[in-house]
């Protein structure tokens, strides 16, 4: 079956570093704020599973990669460190983002430009974090945001796939 995207939502407040995990049910909404504690890990939902074995466990190294982000950044680690969390980080995410355009034709996706032009802009961002994030100030801040955004690419655009493999399936 696949989720309605109106009963899960996460809620990423970047500049006051909040977060809000939850899921809505009948009209109840019921959530966990975390307040300041950039530490604090995005927990994994099966509502973010796409279907496929191994884009799942690559979505889920990429969120624990990002929470392990967020910890060291909140430790204030050192910039070389930051640096090559970040790169291994930017790596992994290039080889997720090549197996999920290697299965866009295998199971028909017709939204393949869309989400690859997706891909590139989140690689960007990731090219541009690495030259300047390890000396920012408001390192924290910027980890809990990249975070943020590969979670929100995930329930936006990753899983539009879920039907489509299983459909392929058939
Ligand atoms: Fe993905
Ligand atoms: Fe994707």
């Amino acid at each position: 079956m696949i989720p309605r995207m109106d009963r899960v939502f996460t809620r990423y407040r970047d500049a006051s570093a909040e977060y809000t995990v939850g899921t809505e049910t009948a009209g109840q909404t019921m959530t966990k704020s975390f307040g300041n504690d950039l530490c604090r890990p995005v927990p994994w939902l099966e509502s973010f599973t796409v279907g496929d074995a191994v884009i799942d466990a690559e979505h889920r190294a990429m969120i624990d990669g990002c929470n392990e982000f967020c910890r060291l950044a909140a430790r204030g680690a050192e910039a070389a460190e930051v640096a090559a969390v970040l790169r291994a980080l930017a790596a992994d995410f290039a080889e997720h983002a090549a197996s999920e355009e290697a299965l866009f034709p295998l199971i028909r996706f017709p939204g393949r430009d869309r989400h690859a032009a997706e891909h590139r802009r989140l690689r960007a961002r990731m090219t541009d974090m690495i030259a300047h994030a390890p000396f920012a100030p408001d390192l924290p801040a910027q980890a809990a945001g990249l975070r943020a955004l590969m979670v929100e690419h995930v329930l936006r655009y990753d899983l539009a796939l879920k039907t489509w493999i299983e459909e392929s399936r058939r």
